[in-house]
């Protein structure tokens, strides 16, 4: 069975992530910023018979990363960027609160890169060789009618073009690299009101992950498999 490593995995997406794949049998790497704290995942471990691992790490802090990766002696085969914040809400032009937009983008931009240079290696010997980042429709410029949360929707149009470009230059090397839109999702982030349950969004994008190659690299994709547009 392949081995999945999921960031941001001690709540939301993250968590119903490593929640899926153990159940279907795969082994987890989970990294988290604190494992002592991350009671769900504690005790996922308990009952997983050593098949999810946890492992401390801030995507914001190059060296919390590097030592995660050091870590972790085997190969991952799909590495799910999906660690994330969403920033202070209504940010126009005019009410930019360019500390919180900086935070942001450390997360939700520089954090998927520092992961996935730490991880390369572990990416491009395991069979699959695929990763994933977890975008957001709020990200695409052709869908964006309604402005506002500059920085949320910058820091993923921006996640978007580095996976674009990881494809390319990773191409080479087998490595499939996509980002997806999980839909709006009811976790600590979605709120109540979100139309999908964390259990539908990841049980559609397990199916999409399936079956990713590198025939599909490069590509935004939909939680339910079709493509998005940029
Ligand atoms: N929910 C939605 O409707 C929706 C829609 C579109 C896209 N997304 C995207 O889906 C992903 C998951 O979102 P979610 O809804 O599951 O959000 P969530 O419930 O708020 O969970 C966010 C996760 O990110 C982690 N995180 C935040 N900052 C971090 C850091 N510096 N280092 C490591 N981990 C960090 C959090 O860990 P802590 O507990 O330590 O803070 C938590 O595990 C995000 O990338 C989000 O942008 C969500």
């Amino acid at each position: 069975m392949p081995t999945v490593l999921v960031t941001g995995a001690n709540r939301g997406l993250g968590l119903e992530f490593t929640r899926q794949y153990l159940a279907e049998g795969h082994a987890v790497i989970a990294l988290c910023r604190e494992p002592s704290r991350a009671k769900d995942l504690q005790s996922l471990a308990r009952g997983s018979k050593g098949a999810l691992t946890l492992v401390a790490a801030d995507v914001t802090d190059g060296d919390s990363v590097r030592r995660a990766a050091a870590e972790v002696q085997g190969a991952v085969d799909i590495l799910i960027n999906c660690a994330g914040v969403i920033g202070a809400r209504g940010q126009r032009l005019g009410s930019i609160d360019y500390e919180d937009w900086r935070h942001v983008l450390d997360v939700n931009l520089m954090g998927p890169a520092r992961v996935c240079e730490a991880f390369l290696e572990h990416v491009a010997r395991s069979e699959r060789r695929v990763t994933v980042t977890i975008t957001s429709g709020m990200g695409s410029l052709a869908d964006n009618t309604s402005g506002g949360s500059i920085p949320y929707r910058t820091s993923k149009a921006a996640v978007n073009m580095l996976m674009r470009s990881a494809a390319i230059d990773l191409k080479a090397r087998g490595i499939t690299c996509v980002v997806v839109n999980p839909g709006w999702v009811k976790t600590d982030m979605g709120g109540p009101n979100a139309t999908l349950s964390p259990e539908e969004s990841v049980s559609a994008l397990r199916r999409l992950i399936a079956r990713l190659g590198p025939a599909e690299s490069g590509r935004f994709y939909n939680h339910d498999g079709r493509e998005y547009a940029w």
